[in-house]
């Protein structure tokens, strides 16, 4: 029987334990808050900046949120940063991606000091997390690594196949695991062979972006699938890379979309935060 990874379950754990380490912070007169930043109104990010404030009312962390309008300026968007990199009341600055197109991302990126950067964005973390060295991680690779030692499932020695390479998923969960002790593999566009690497995969973690692409033809007997994608169907339910239904019977565990991969990215940024305040970067 497959087991399902309940990802609503443990990231609801990890804030819980977050929670109670912010008390304890605070009984020490150790406060911060999370400046959360948007700019124009993408109906997707609104959603998932709303969560992000959320979390952190639920953890007892403060955020401050900015909701600029689409037409904000590069050079307003990187005053403003610079501004909250100084200010030690903020533990964390996030700005949502993806940004309008006349601003540079990567510009934004970098602007942000490493202290501050609970996105694990900045290539000083990344890195920092490339030979092993304290810094941010990554949200959803780190909340994937949780899931899988929560759930109990052993990465050292197991053969990982990562499909996709963005530096917010791919390749940082490669280097993840990799510190781990799995054995990976990266899979990308042009991969040749992906039917047959993939049916390799102890641990096959799907980042691919297109909704249900991996089917049971692609997943060996007893394999663990984590699946990284969200979408929405034809019927405007969520979905992800997977073709859940079809996978499950052949796995020994899978991640559900939603209620999988989702809520950790979240639950991780919160414990980024927290680390900030802690002080220990
Ligand atoms: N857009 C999609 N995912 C993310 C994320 O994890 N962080 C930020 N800042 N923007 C995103």
């Amino acid at each position: 029987m497959a087991k399902r990874i309940d990802g609503k379950v443990i990231s609801k754990q990890i804030k819980d334990e977050l929670k109670e380490e912010v008390a304890q912070l605070k009984a020490k007169g150790i406060e911060g808050s999370l400046a959360v930043i948007q700019v124009g109104n993408d109906p997707a990010s609104s959603v998932y900046v709303n969560n992000k404030k959320k979390a952190c009312e639920y953890i007892g962390i403060g955020s401050i949120s900015y909701e600029l309008p689409e037409e904000t300026t590069e050079a307003e968007l990187l005053d403003i940063i610079e501004d909250l990199n100084k200010r030690e009341d903020v533990c964390g600055i996030l700005v949502q991606l993806p940004v309008p197109k006349h601003i540079d991302e990567d510009k934004i990126i970098q602007a942000i000091s490493p202290k501050k950067d609970v996105d694990g964005f900045h290539p000083q973390s990344v890195g920092a997390m490339t030979i092993g060295e304290p810094g941010f991680l990554s949200c959803t690779p780190a909340g994937i690594i949780q899931l899988l030692k929560r759930s109990n499932i052993e990465i050292e020695g197991k053969h990982c196949v990562v499909i996709g390479r963005s530096n917010i998923v791919g390749k940082p969960m490669a280097l993840l695991m990799l510190r781990e002790n799995a054995t990976v593999t990266i899979a990308h566009s042009k991969t040749k062979n992906l039917k047959e690497l993939c049916k390799q995969a102890d641990i096959l973690i799907v980042a691919i972006g297109k909704p249900k692409f991996i089917d049971e033809s692609y997943v060996k007997e007893g394999a663990v699938v984590i699946d990284v994608g969200i979408h929405r169907n034809e019927e405007n339910k969520l979905c992800g890379d997977v073709k859940f239904e079809k996978v499950e019977p052949h796995t020994s565990a899978i991640t559900p979309v939603p209620g999988g991969v989702g809520p950790m990215t979240i639950a991780m940024l919160m414990n980024n935060c927290v680390e900030s305040m802690r002080g220990q970067k």
